[in-house]
């Protein structure tokens, strides 16, 4: 099995990636580090301990990152508790945890682990980029060093969720989400474009009760959720923002990549967007495009297939 670090907020959806990740025989949970995003970071780290506590991984190492995005200014960072509910998981009451996080931060622990891994480890990223930002500062050959890096972010031809231009994790930290995508071509992102497409009803939720270990779990903390959406969009349905990315983990196959740069815009009214350039040649000679990596983004998804695997969580 492939190796996998999940940089995570747990968050409903990021429960649901988690619970794929240690339910599949394809890879090795080998570590959690944990983000501000849908709850502040302590709060994460507790929740990614619980998801762990729940799928009898208590062995999977949990590192807390960072609390506050890169340039953090007098700005409060946003924290999504009207999405995921206060507690992150709906709101419906669950236990401490019995673990504890180790002691090194998120960005030392995702740098050690890699190169003890060299090419072997994937990371798959679903909250703002901070941690992963952090990690290349401390080493900036990283990416040279992992396996791939898979990133749950981005609008590229769609409107946002926070503004119309951006997606909440790289509003999170457009800062280091535009370090990252300028790091190296060996990473992948996916956004809005493809999560938006595949979809769980309100009556596909309840159905998950009766299928493995965690239907029930998931349907529970998804009550909220749905809540949100029903409000929010007018639709009877969830979008399965990370558990695609999950898919796109186990089965990148199932998505239409293209190459091209990604640059991200850090402030004003399209805070947090994601620009591609899909041009043929690249816009060299044009300011702050040249030599940026063409990395791989996903703006086709086969989502019957993808909502069927995450239906096996
Ligand atoms: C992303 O933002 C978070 O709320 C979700 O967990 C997901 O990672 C979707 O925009
Ligand atoms: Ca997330």
């Amino acid at each position: 099995p492939r190796l996998l670090i999940i940089d995570t907020d747990p968050g409903v959806d990021d429960a649901m990636a988690i619970l794929m990740a240690c339910r599949s025989p394809h890879v090795k949970l080998i570590g959690l580090t944990t983000v501000y995003g849908n709850v502040p970071t302590a709060l994460a780290t507790a929740n990614a301990l619980r998801l762990l506590e729940r799928a009898g991984l208590e062995g999977v190492p949990v590192a807390q990152g960072a609390a506050r995005s890169l340039k953090a200014g007098t700005d409060v960072e946003r924290i999504a508790d009207f999405v995921h509910g206060a507690d992150g998981f709906g709101d419906v009451g669950l236990p401490q945890p019995k673990g504890r996080a180790e002691e090194c931060h998120a960005a030392e622990f995702l740098v050690r682990t890699i190169a003890a891994h060299p090419g072997r480890v994937t990371v798959l990223a679903l909250a703002p980029l901070t941690n992963i930002a952090q990690a290349l500062m401390l080493d900036p050959a990283l990416g040279d060093k992992w396996a791939d890096l898979i990133i749950l972010g981005g609008a590229f031809f769609v409107n946002g969720n926070v503004n119309p231009a951006a997606e909440a994790n790289i509003f999170g930290d457009p800062d280091a989400a535009d370090l990252v995508l300028g790091s190296t071509e060996r990473l992948r992102i996916l956004g809005l474009d493809v999560t938006q497409q595949c979809r769980m009803t309100g009556a596909e939720l309840e159905a998950l009760r009766g299928r493995g270990p965690h239907g029930s779990f998931v349907a529970d903390i998804s009550r909220f959720y749905l809540g949100y959406h029903r409000e929010w969009y007018g639709m009877d349905a969830i979008f399965l923002h990370d558990p695609t990315a999950m898919a796109a983990v186990l089965r990148p196959d199932l998505f239409e990549w293209r190459r091209g740069a990604v640059r991200v815009a850090s402030e004003g009214v399209t805070k947090g967007q994601t620009v591609l350039d899909a041009s043929a040649k690249g816009f060299h000679g044009h300011n702050g495009w040249e030599g940026w990596p063409r990395v791989q983004v996903a703006l086709g998804v086969a989502a019957e297939e993808v909502v069927g695997l995450i239906t096996q969580l």
